[in-house]
């Protein structure tokens, strides 16, 4: 299945919700990329988006007023979409996001840095936004209604995308900010070397790749032995050309909700926060 949708770049639909559950108010999942802005309309019951997933390019340069500037269209498209006001909206950020402050962003602007994400967004979309890290989001999302989903013990969520982002859960609960994406190999940092961007800025093919990704992922599993390893971000629609070929201790399974995974946990986020708020 296949979300065609306009003016963005069509991105496979990630699977049907499960039946039998009510439906939630709307809510909006905003996943800033360091390629990417992707978006959808989100169900949090369900854990699903309930329209297209769209992408319109990440400014550059990627400054806070531009990303506001790029946000604030396509909520308006969200809610032109919605038809009926979104009961929250989630951003997720490719950095450190700590109590809504940018304390890390290696692929936007410097100027992010010790931005209040948080109040920025909210007076410049002019509604309550929770802001969080793009790889939680993505994990809070597997361990609600994904590959994560009821989980024990240590679960590691990896996405490769333009950077490499990192979720990490004890026994469902989530310890934010990991970064484990920025861990060195060999006198590196492994974020511009095995992310889904190195292969194809590289032209790596598959074999070199994937020795890249498994190196990474034995390095990880020293450090953290997880239990459960998600590969989900950008590289979630070609999992079947690497998944099966990596051989670790810890089972690895790809993201159930794929590369809308991101979308649906800040949206997921959202509604959380709004519902405790309330
Ligand atoms: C950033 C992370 C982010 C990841 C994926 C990394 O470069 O440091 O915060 O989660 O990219 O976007």
């Amino acid at each position: 299945m296949t979300c065609t949708s306009s003016p963005g770049v069509a991105i496979p639909a990630p699977p049907a919700a499960p039946e039998g559950h009510r439906s939630a108010p709307l809510c909006a999942g905003l996943d800033i990329g360091g390629t990417a802005i992707k978006y959808a309309l989100v169900d949090p019951l369900r854990g699903s988006t309930t329209g297209p997933v769209r992408r319109v390019p990440t400014p550059s340069p990627a400054t806070p007023a531009a990303v506001v500037a790029a946000l604030q269209g396509v909520l308006t498209e969200l809610e032109a979409e919605a038809e009926e006001p979104l009961a929250a909206v989630g951003v997720g950020v490719p950095g450190i996001v700590d109590d809504g402050i940018v304390r890390s962003a290696v692929h936007l602007d410097d100027s992010w840095l010790g931005v209040d994400a948080r109040r920025l967004l909210t007076e410049g979309l002019d509604r309550s936004i929770a802001v969080l890290n793009d790889a939680d989001a993505a994990g809070l999302a597997e361990a609600g209604f994904g590959a994560a989903r009821g989980e024990p013990g240590t679960v590691l969520m990896i996405t490769l995308g333009t950077g490499i982002g990192s979720a990490l859960f004890l026994d469902g609960t989530l310890v934010p900010n990991t970064e484990l994406g920025h861990v060195w190999l060999d006198g590196r940092d492994v974020d511009g070397w095995a992310g889904a961007s190195a292969r194809i800025a590289e032209g790596l093919d598959w074999p070199t790749y994937i020795d890249r990704v498994q190196r990474y992922l034995t390095h990880l599993e020293m450090l953290i032995s997880p239990d459960l390893i998600v590969l989900g971000g950008g590289i979630s629609e070609r999992q079947e050309e690497f998944v099966p070929h990596l051989r670790l201790r810890a089972r690895v399974v790809p993201a159930q909700l794929r590369n809308a995974a991101g979308i649906v946990g800040t949206a997921l986020q959202a509604y959380r926060a709004s519902v405790a708020g309330a």
